[in-house]
């Protein structure tokens, strides 16, 4: 017999109060291993730079991806309608993943990219120019049309059960089979 699912086959538990369930959502989501990435883009007055692993490729015709970004951050309202650069981390990138995640560190190196700033030395890039916003609840859906894009070899940084960890450079890409 197929097993039911936690939520499922259990009754709601009397008294449980939201914040658990929170934290055992936020559990279930980590349980999926992502990449690591930093939204940057110039707003009205500052440069922003939010870490997100949100990232997610949308569609190759035309070129668009799109990241989730949360309404309490300050990056949010200025996102809107800006062109932005998705910036994929390398391995030896976790000091600059907690730097913009609230961690500063030492002054990371940008770059002048041709549609929105970018960082220096990650593993990809990919510059966007606005495409469209989607409600996400408490989150906003930012869909970039990708102008500008390249990568470097190196192995990835990645996140998973709230942790970073390294997925190694494979010997041969598979993009031929995708
Ligand atoms: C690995 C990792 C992934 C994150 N992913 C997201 C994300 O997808 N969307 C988001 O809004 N915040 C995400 N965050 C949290 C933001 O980076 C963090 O809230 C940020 O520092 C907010 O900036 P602010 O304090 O300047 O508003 C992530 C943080 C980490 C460490």
């Amino acid at each position: 017999m197929m097993s039911k699912s936690r939520n499922q086959s259990e009754p709601p538990v009397a008294g449980r109060t939201p914040a658990p369930r929170n934290h055992h959502f936020r559990g279930s989501l980590g349980r999926f291993a992502t990449g690591v990435a930093i939204v940057t883009f110039d707003g009205a007055t500052k440069r922003h730079g939010i870490t997100v692993n949100s990232f997610t490729s949308v569609s190759m015709e035309p070129p668009l991806v799109l990241v989730s970004i949360a309404r309490s951050t300050k990056a949010h309202d200025e996102l809107a309608g800006r062109p932005f650069t998705v910036n994929i981390l390398g391995a030896e990138q976790r000091e600059l993943a907690m730097h913009f995640a609230g961690r500063p560190g030492p002054d990371p190196v940008w770059v002048e990219g041709r549609t929105a700033p970018r960082l220096s030395g990650v593993l990809a890039y990919f510059e966007c120019t606005p495409w469209a916003a989607y409600d996400g609840g408490d989150h906003t859906l930012y869909v970039g049309e990708v102008a500008d894009f390249d990568y470097r070899n190196g192995d990835a940084l990645a996140f998973a059960n709230s942790s970073f960890t390294t997925i190694p450079e494979s010997q041969l890409g598979m993009e031929e089979l995708l």
